[in-house]
């Protein structure tokens, strides 16, 4: 039967640009898994969007002098860019501020409320005599209760990390206007987690998940309380009857992966697909997000969705990969410690920034990316590996084959031993890429161009070509009947082919630019993403067919160019 499969990747929130990090952490490993799964033949719907409400973003748009609204049209914008930059391939990039997103979320808090699990509760909050409003914790500043420190934020204090509620502030004053605030009681809805302890650890403990990730939902789920779902905003989904509040962002955000898969079938001209896969129990709805997101996928929105009459997916994977460093450090903008992306782009490809970052994928810990380990993966593995391959196996298959593809002669070992582990290291990668483990794909990808060198080098082609050349110059024309040399040459070329196909395969969701080129060059017109995995394997390249002139897949990058990289880190100075 064929796989129906939901995949989503964390909403990015729309008031800053994505860095290498968020890519090789939620981003390409599900682009990739998506790719995978749809050569397999899977129906696959790949879902993600901009993250657009909350207090976070109205105060970081006020900072910058914009209304929210300004700030997300822009980084929603900057981000879907930048996403397609990278190859990565949604079926559908959407944004919580779309209107129909709305009634979706109001529809998933009614049905909270009727069965019983929204509170409503009465208590003391800061509040803003001189602006008349009760003020979100993001807008709150004060002393530490902890350490004293003047500065802390209304929910955590950046000297000693405490992490408390705004209103254990000493002395709390409004961040923007400075002004004292005062308590004042404030009516909030709460959601009753408490209540899905029992649901919850009974459904994970049938979960085989992450080490990582189960342990952190594990470790919470006893401790499930009640949380405040609505905040004093005025950006935000709107509370229905509470005219003055919205819903907390992390309430109303992963309802976005519901109203993304809406708004999807809505542009597909049948509505009502995407139940197909939120509301089939046959289909499967895996999760790709950061670490700092576990709870909230394992825990939280699961209740939410347990909490519906609707029979709503729960997630059947969530895998939660881990930090990625850069040259040792966390990726900060506003240290200039991070890759400017527009530059990176003008000078490199998507497939090299891919290759790099899967084969360093945070996958059970926290992974760096550096620019010489950029270089050195580019020139020695992409360019000296794989791409090296493909280039002399076509080179020397225009001269000596007329640039067709020729008729395999008889095998020797070499030559079965070697499709062989071609054979092995496809099955490898297939399951490796269905288990998560990108990384592990990545470097297998690259030890079958490897192989393919090996027994390139091995079978040595031009030593029968030169013999070949010798003998046709004495005997003249009188030779008509196939040589030894002829024939063996011919199966090298013709396995090494082989093995280019396959490469082309198994590389194109990692590379899937690269991995059309090399389609191109063995002589085929279709798309490598629109092929059937299992059927490639089986067919073998068609004899005679021609292929084409090769050209250099991946350009060989200066060291000089990645000590200046390694030069601006840190600096105020920017290209221009
Ligand atoms: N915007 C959040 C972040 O970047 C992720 C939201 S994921 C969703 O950490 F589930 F809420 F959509
Ligand atoms: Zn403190």
């Amino acid at each position: 039967m064929r796989e129906t499969i939901l995949i989503t990747s964390a909403l990015p929130y729309a008031n800053g640009e994505l860095h290498f990090g968020h890519i090789a952490g939620a981003y390409l490993p599900a682009d990739c898994y998506a790719r995978y799964k749809r050569l397999m033949g899977a129906d696959v719907l790949y879902l993600c969007g901009s993250d657009e409400y909350g207090i976070a973003i109205a105060l970081s748009a006020e900072l910058a002098g914009r209304t929210p609204k300004q700030q997300v049209d822009l980084f929603h914008e900057i981000n879907q860019k930048l996403f397609a930059k990278f190859g990565i391939a949604f079926d559908h990039y959407s944004r919580t501020t779309w209107p129909g997103h709305i009634p979706i979320v109001q529809e998933f808090f009614r049905e909270l409320q009727t069965k019983g699990f929204i509170e409503e509760r009465t208590e003391p909050h800061l509040y803003s005599e001189q602006e008349k409003r009760f003020l979100a914790d993001r807008y709150c500043v004060g002393t530490c209760p902890k350490c004293g420190f003047t500065e802390a934020r209304g929910d955590e204090c950046p000297k000693c990390a405490a992490s408390f509620e705004a209103t254990d502030l000493k002395n709390p004053r409004s961040k923007m206007s400075g002004a004292p605030l005062t308590l004042r009681p404030s009516t909030h809805l709460y959601l009753r987690f408490d209540l899905f302890r029992e649901k919850l650890s009974e459904w994970l403990t049938k979960k085989n998940w992450k080490e990582n990730v189960l342990h952190l939902a594990m470790s919470y789920v006893q401790d499930l309380k009640a949380r405040a779902i609505t905040r004093d905003s005025e950006w935000g989904v709107p509370v229905p009857g509470m005219p003055d509040k919205v819903f907390y962002v992390w309430f109303d955000a992963p309802i976005g992966y519901v109203s993304a898969a809406q708004e999807w079938a809505e542009k597909t001209g049948d509505k009502e697909r995407w139940k197909h896969y939120w509301l089939n129990p046959d289909a499967k709805l895996i999760h790709f997000i950061g670490k700092d997101n576990i709870p909230f996928h394992t825990l939280f929105f699961p209740a939410m969705l347990m909490g519906q009459s609707e029979p709503y997916k729960l997630p059947d994977e969530v895998p939660a990969n881990e930090f990625l460093l850069f040259e040792g450090r966390k990726f900060s903008k506003s240290d200039h410690w991070t890759v400017d992306l527009e530059s990176f782009f003008a000078k490199y490809s998507a497939d090299q920034a891919r290759y790099v970052l899967a084969a360093n994928a945070p996958e059970t810990g926290d992974a760096d990316f550096g620019w010489r380990d950029f270089l050195l993966r580019c020139n020695g593995e992409l360019l000296g590996k794989l791409g090296n391959f493909v280039h002399r196996v076509l080179t020397f298959a225009k001269t000596h084959c007329a640039s067709r593809v020729p008729v395999q002669g008889v095998l020797e070992e070499k030559d079965r031993q070697f499709l062989q582990t071609i054979d092995t290291l496809t099955e490898a990668i297939s399951l490796a890429y269905s288990s998560f483990h990108l990384r592990r794909a990545a470097q297998l990808v690259m030890e079958m161009a490897q192989t393919g060198n090996v027994y390139f080098d091995e079978k040595k082609p031009w030593i029968a070509a030169k013999r070949m050349r010798m003998l046709a110059e004495t005997a003249g024309e009188a030779l008509t009947e196939e040589s030894v040399d002829a024939s063996s040459l011919k199966t090298t070329i013709a396995l090494s082919l082989f093995a280019i196909c396959r490469l082309s395969l198994v590389a194109s969701p990692i590379l899937p630019a690269s991995a059309q080129k090399i389609w191109e060059m063995l002589g085929f017109s279709t798309s490598i993403a629109q092929e059937n995995w299992l059927a490639v394997c089986q067919n073998s390249l068609p004899i005679g067919q021609v292929l084409l002139e090769p050209t250099p897949l991946f350009r060989k990058i200066e060291p000089e160019e990645i000590e200046e990289e390694v030069s601006k880190l840190g600096s105020e100075s920017r290209p221009t």
